[in-house]
């Protein structure tokens, strides 16, 4: 809805990012970590993270846990059954500052 964004005033951000072709308007901290996937993740994962990419799966419903072990240490929970085996991602721990982003991006766009 470009009215409404161009409404809210929130600046440029908002601008660029908050209102593009993909839909659903996201808060201030998922449009970051939109940024943030599309700068670091969409090399294996899905444009859309709800979709499977060519090396990574799907990302919907990825708990803050799972988020912050797999991709700042290349673990997983404990009992829990990765989507896909392989170990082929690594570690992303430089991602650290931006992982609240990444989470708040995730749950918004999952169906
Ligand atoms: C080099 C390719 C690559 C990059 C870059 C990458 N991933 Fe992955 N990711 C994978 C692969 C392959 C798997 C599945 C196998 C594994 O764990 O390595 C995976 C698995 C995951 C999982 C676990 C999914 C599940 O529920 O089983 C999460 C969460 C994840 N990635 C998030 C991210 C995020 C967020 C980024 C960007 C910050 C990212 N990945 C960047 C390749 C990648």
């Amino acid at each position: 809805m470009r009215l409404w964004c161009s409404a809210t005033g929130l600046g440029l951000l908002v601008a660029l990012t908050g209102c593009g072709p993909e839909g659903p308007e996201l808060s201030e901290a998922a449009q970051r970590g939109r940024s943030a996937y599309v700068a670091n993740c969409i090399a294996c994962h899905a444009t859309d993270p709800t979709k499977n990419g060519a090396l990574g799966p799907e990302l919907s419903g990825t708990s803050r846990e799972l988020l912050e072990l797999r991709v700042l240490h290349a673990e997983y929970p404990s009992g829990y059954t990765p989507k896909r085996p392989g170990g082929a991602m690594p570690a992303l721990p430089h991602l650290e500052p931006k992982l609240d982003d990444l989470y708040a991006y995730l749950s918004e766009v999952a169906p």
